[in-house]
């Protein structure tokens, strides 16, 4: 064990000597002056049994060293172990990251059965308190995954708004669009925007772009609507949406645990 290295240690060995060598020459001092010399001093009033008591000053490297283990308890504290050196906590977390960045790059180029099954592990986890084992949102808890992410999703999102991922943008309002408009519009956007934009789209173009993308982060880009990268944004944000709140992943989740549990939900309203 390389003990030595660990400033900490040799700090605390060097205060040990200090004490040892302290220690024999002040009770050689004072076992020298017991033998040799008479006490001195003022005696005070009161004594037990002819027993008395001289007031004499505190031994001056008494004091000192009083002051000295006081100022030295003080670096120990602000600048010393606790907060500067070693910590199990801080190994802890060298580990933990050490970990996560194993994981990371085992798991980079995870095909979609497996993302599933771990996004499904997570999901478990970290989501079906709010959103429930089915994802339904237990009667209006949390956002009912089984229908985001899909037309249908964005369909519920144009009929009631969205508000809370934290965009400049702030609120999208309820009820842009209706029936057939909304319709349309809605499997446009979850089909990825692709093929021929229907003239409706002009409502939100507005927002978010004429090609979706959120005009450079102010609204969300919606041509990912229905896609991890889309889950793993509002992950990130977390929601403060009009049933409850939503904390943050961000750092809680790994991106490749966002990416898993991303295609888990989406697998829910898409069926694959
Ligand atoms: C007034 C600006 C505005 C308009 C117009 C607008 N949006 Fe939005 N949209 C936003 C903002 C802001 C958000 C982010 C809301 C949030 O914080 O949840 C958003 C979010 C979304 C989302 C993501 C919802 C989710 O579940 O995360 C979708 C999908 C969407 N909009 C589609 C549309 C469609 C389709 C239209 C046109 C009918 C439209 N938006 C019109 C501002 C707008
Ligand atoms: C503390 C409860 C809670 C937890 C835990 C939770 N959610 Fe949510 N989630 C909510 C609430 C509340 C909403 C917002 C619903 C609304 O505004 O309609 C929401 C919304 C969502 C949305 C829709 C976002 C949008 O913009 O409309 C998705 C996707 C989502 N959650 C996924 C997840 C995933 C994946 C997890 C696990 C990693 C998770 N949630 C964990 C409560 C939670």
């Amino acid at each position: 064990m390389n003990w030595l290295s660990d400033n900490v240690n040799q700090l605390a060995l060097l205060g040990a000597a200090v004490i040892l060598i302290l220690t024999i020459y002040v009770a050689g001092k004072y076992i020298r002056q017991m033998k040799t010399e008479k006490s001195t001093g003022v005696l005070a009033e009161e004594n037990w049994d002819g027993i008395g008591e001289y007031k004499n000053e505190l031994p001056a490297g008494w004091a000192y060293t009083f002051l000295g283990t006081i100022i030295w308890g003080m670096w120990y504290m602000i600048a010393g172990y606790p907060v500067d050196g070693y910590s199990q906590i801080g190994e802890y977390n060298d580990e933990v990251a050490q970990h996560t960045k194993m994981f990371e790059s085992k798991w980079a180029n995870a095909d979609h059965e497996t993302l599933k099954a771990m996004g499904e592990g997570v999901y478990l986890v970290q989501c079906s308190p709010c959103h429930g084992i089915a994802g339904d949102g237990m009667d209006g808890k949390a956002a009912d995954l089984t229908v985001w992410g899909s037309a249908d999703g964005v369909l519920e999102t144009i009929k009631k708004g969205s508000k809370g991922l934290g965009f400049p943008m702030g609120e999208m309002p309820a009820g842009l669009l209706s029936g057939d408009a909304a319709k349309k519009v809605a499997e446009y956007v979850a089909g990825g925007m692709k093929g021929e934009q229907p003239a409706e789209f002009a409502t939100c173009a507005g927002c978010h772009g004429p090609d979706g993308k959120g005009m450079g982060g102010m609204a969300p880009d919606i041509s990912t609507y229905g896609s991890p990268d889309f889950v793993q944004m509002v992950l990130d944000h977390g929601k403060k949406g009009f049933i409850g709140t939503m904390v943050s992943f961000k750092g809680r989740l790994t991106p490749i645990q966002e990416k898993a549990v991303g295609t888990y939900i989406l697998s829910l309203s898409h069926g694959e």
